[in-house]
């Protein structure tokens, strides 16, 4: 018998994203039912806060709904039907410490990017693979929607754990957030729009963007950008670093005119340019951390002490809360809607290999995340992809083999490192930051 109304559990519940996500929830209750919401985190603090902020929200707009906070992991997965993973394994400061390290040797230092990404995958794997271990144990049907970054790198590691489960699916909301802003350019709603999509996660690119009457309005987008620049749609809410950074879709699509891009492509086509941009002292996690963690704390406060979230700026449903909870809704109403989600290549790009998680266009319901053939792809992507490919497979043969030989290929195949002798310095140093996250290398 299938079930209407069910219990979700949010791990890393004490995310700065939480509250959108409840936001969503609520404002989607008639098509995703639930009599149980989990806010599972490690941290007790951040859990309290935001646990404070979701009992006010949840007892306005969503009554009759059961809020459970807990550090306890039978009573979060026990029973569950639908996790959303948003963890930060060595939280912020260790985020800052992946941004500054490659920097201080001229490299990129970024989250999800080259040097940083390598370190913060290090870290996560065996904190996701132990995430799904328990989960399975306790709730083997659960639906599992990943979005904790690395994700390129973890979507890799988890395939090889779980090859056949399909009911985890990893998922990012930049082409979302992409989509959106590239619509924006030309007058467009976003829901009207059917974009094609190819790449990695965080590498990838549109070679479409259809809408409802099958017009192609990339061609009108590019132009509209070569002509006057680009921004985020939200640009209001968004920091100076997330401006810079789609400013330059600009000198993407000036150079290489082809499809529109994923803003991360920057740290590999722009190395050297991105490097002298970026401030050593001050990174994004510092923007973080003075920013949106303060701001979304302080509100979890006060919406708690005055008891109620009308009004509130967190109870909002921004893109990334929506991303989330409407692919829930197609899976859990079989609802057949598209999504560009990160799962396994398996022919969809046949001249790239069968193993590699590919970022494309798929169909969701009841069976997961269904693949649409995209073709055979041209030799500048082809080339791009594979090396990209590559760095990512490599960290994770690295961390199950323990292997450091396989970091010092992995970074120096990564385009924002290139020289040998620098990956060995960067890798030297994100080691000894790592201690006792990373596992111990041979
Ligand atoms: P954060 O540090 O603010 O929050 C993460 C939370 O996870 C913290 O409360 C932390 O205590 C908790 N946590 C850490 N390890 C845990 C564990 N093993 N089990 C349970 N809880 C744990 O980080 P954030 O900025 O809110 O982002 C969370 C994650 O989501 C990051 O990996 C981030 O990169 C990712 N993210 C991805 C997307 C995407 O679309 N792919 C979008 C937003 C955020
Ligand atoms: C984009 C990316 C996510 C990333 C998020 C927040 O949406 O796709 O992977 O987590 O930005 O990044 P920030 O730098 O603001 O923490
Ligand atoms: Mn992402």
């Amino acid at each position: 018998m299938y079930k209407n109304t069910y219990k979700l559990v949010i791990v890393g519940g004490g995310s700065t994203w939480t509250p959108g996500l409840l936001k969503s929830l609520c404002l989607k209750k008639n098509l995703l039912s639930l009599y149980e919401i989990v806010l599972y985190d490690i941290d007790e603090n951040r859990q309290e806060k935001v646990g404070r902020f979701a009992s006010v929200l949840l007892k306005e707009e969503y009554p009759g709904l059961r809020l459970i906070c807990t550090s306890d992991k039978q009573k979060a997965y026990e029973n569950v039907d639908l996790v959303f993973c948003q963890i930060r394994t060595g939280g912020m400061k260790m985020r800052e410490q992946d941004e500054k390290i490659p920097l201080k040797h001229g490299c990129i230092g970024q989250e999800t990017c080259g040097a940083g990404g390598l370190a913060y995958a290090m870290r996560s794997i065996p904190d996701m693979l132990e995430i799904i271990k328990d989960i399975r144990e306790f709730s083997p049907k659960a639906w599992i929607l990943n979005y904790t970054n690395p994700t390129a790198i973890l979507s890799i590691a988890i395939q090889k754990k779980y090859p056949d489960d399909y009911r985890i699916l990893n998922i990012c909301d930049q082409p979302i957030n992409m989509l959106k802003s590239y619509a924006k350019v030309v007058g467009a709603d976003y829901r009207s729009l059917t974009p094609v999509y190819f790449g990695l996660n965080h590498f990838g690119w549109f070679t479409h963007i259809y809408d409802r009457d099958k017009i192609d309005l990339l061609p009108r987008i590019k132009k509209h950008i070569l002509q006057h620049g680009f921004e985020p749609e939200n640009k209001a809410d968004r920091d100076p670093s997330w401006l810079m950074t789609y400013s330059m879709v600009k000198d993407i699509i000036t150079l290489f005119p082809e499809y529109l891009p994923n803003t991360y492509l920057q740290y590999y086509l722009f190395p050297e340019y991105k490097v002298s941009q970026m401030n050593k002292n001050y990174t994004r996690a510092n923007e973080v951390m003075d920013g949106r963690e303060k701001k979304v704390f302080a509100e979890c406060i006060r919406v708690a002490e005055t008891g109620s979230a009308k009004g509130s700026f967190l109870a909002v449903n921004d893109t990334h809360a929506e991303l989330i909870v409407n692919l829930a809704i197609a899976i859990m109403g079989n609802t057949k809607e598209q999504f560009v989600m990160i799962v396994q290549n398996n022919g969809c790009i046949p001249n790239l290999s069968d193993d590699a998680m590919v970022e494309i266009n798929t169909i969701v319901g009841k069976r997961g995340a269904v693949a649409i053939p995209v073709g055979k792809i041209s030799s500048f992507y082809k080339g791009m992809i594979e090396q990209q490919y590559a760095f990512e497979n490599l960290v994770c043969q690295a961390f199950f083999e323990r292997s450091s030989d396989k970091l010092v290929q992995a970074l120096t195949l990564n385009r924002t490192v290139v020289d040998g002798f620098k990956a060995k310095a960067i890798l030297d140093d994100l080691m000894e930051a790592n201690q006792g996250f990373w596992p111990l290398l041979k």
